[in-house]
């Protein structure tokens, strides 16, 4: 298996790192909600969870850096048979994605009033003691963290996290489902192994 992507197929390093950021999405995901349903207010399971929460978000903005460096090294493979319509939808589908992957850990950062513990080895300092809080927004503009955070963690949680995160993967997988299953094309394939491919090589 190539480490590049070829003209084929995603190579070994895109396809890690594309099924890495969807457990770590999963992984976001199981924690808020099981420090929600399952833990009570200022337990120490609680803490914990919104710990790892966290950490798996700050894990997924430091691969999507790594992933578009990749993707801008590499080339892509080619699209299988469509109209121009669905190849723009699905490279339209395809940025939106990137965009959750950068939008929700720096929305995630910028509206949390505590430390990351990152998984709990080291400590990220809370965006309200950054400097570009304490001189720009603070200071500069003077908007205090209460008023601040507001408006983030409400597209955060509310709008992104709650409804068009869900939405996009939801159509993303079923896009991906319905390549493999009615098509019968290599889209899936692409991303994950060819076993044709692998009896002829
Ligand atoms: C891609 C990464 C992320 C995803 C998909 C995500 C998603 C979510 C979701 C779904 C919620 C709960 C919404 C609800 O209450 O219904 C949430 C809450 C929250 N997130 Fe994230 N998040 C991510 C990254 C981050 C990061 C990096 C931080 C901070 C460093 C963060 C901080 C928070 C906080 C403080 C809450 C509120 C917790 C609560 O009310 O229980 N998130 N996030
Ligand atoms: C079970 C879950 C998932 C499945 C089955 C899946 C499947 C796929 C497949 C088959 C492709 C190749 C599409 C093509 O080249 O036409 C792809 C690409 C992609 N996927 Fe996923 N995916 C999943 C989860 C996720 C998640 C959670 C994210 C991010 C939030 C994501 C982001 C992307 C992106 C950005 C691409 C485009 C890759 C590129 O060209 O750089 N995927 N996925």
């Amino acid at each position: 298996m190539h480490l590049k992507n070829t003209h084929k197929n995603y190579g070994l390093i895109a396809k890690t790192i594309h099924w890495l950021t969807a457990m770590l999405f999963l992984g976001s995901y199981m924690s808020v909600y099981y420090r929600h349903w399952f833990t009570e207010d200022k337990t120490p399971e609680n803490w914990n969870a919104i710990q790892i929460h966290f950490s798996f978000g700050v894990t997924i903005a430091v691969f999507v850096l790594l992933r578009i460096i990749w993707r801008l090294m590499n080339t892509i493979p080619a699209e299988e048979p469509g109209t121009a319509l669905e190849h723009k939808a699905a490279r339209l589908g395809h940025y939106a994605l990137y965009a959750i992957m950068i939008i929700m850990p720096v929305t995630g950062y910028l509206g949390t009033g505590v430390a990351t513990e990152f998984f709990f080895m080291f400590d990220i300092e809370k965006f309200p003691n950054t400097w570009v809080f304490t001189q720009v927004i603070q200071e500069g503009l003077g908007i205090s963290f209460e008023t601040f955070e507001k408006p983030i963690d409400f597209i955060h949680k509310e709008i992104l996290g709650a409804w068009l995160v869900w939405m996009l993967i939801a159509g993303h997988v079923m896009a991906a489902l319905y390549h493999h299953l009615v098509r019968k094309d290599r889209t899936l394939k692409k991303m994950t192994v060819d076993r044709s491919e692998r009896l002829s090589d």
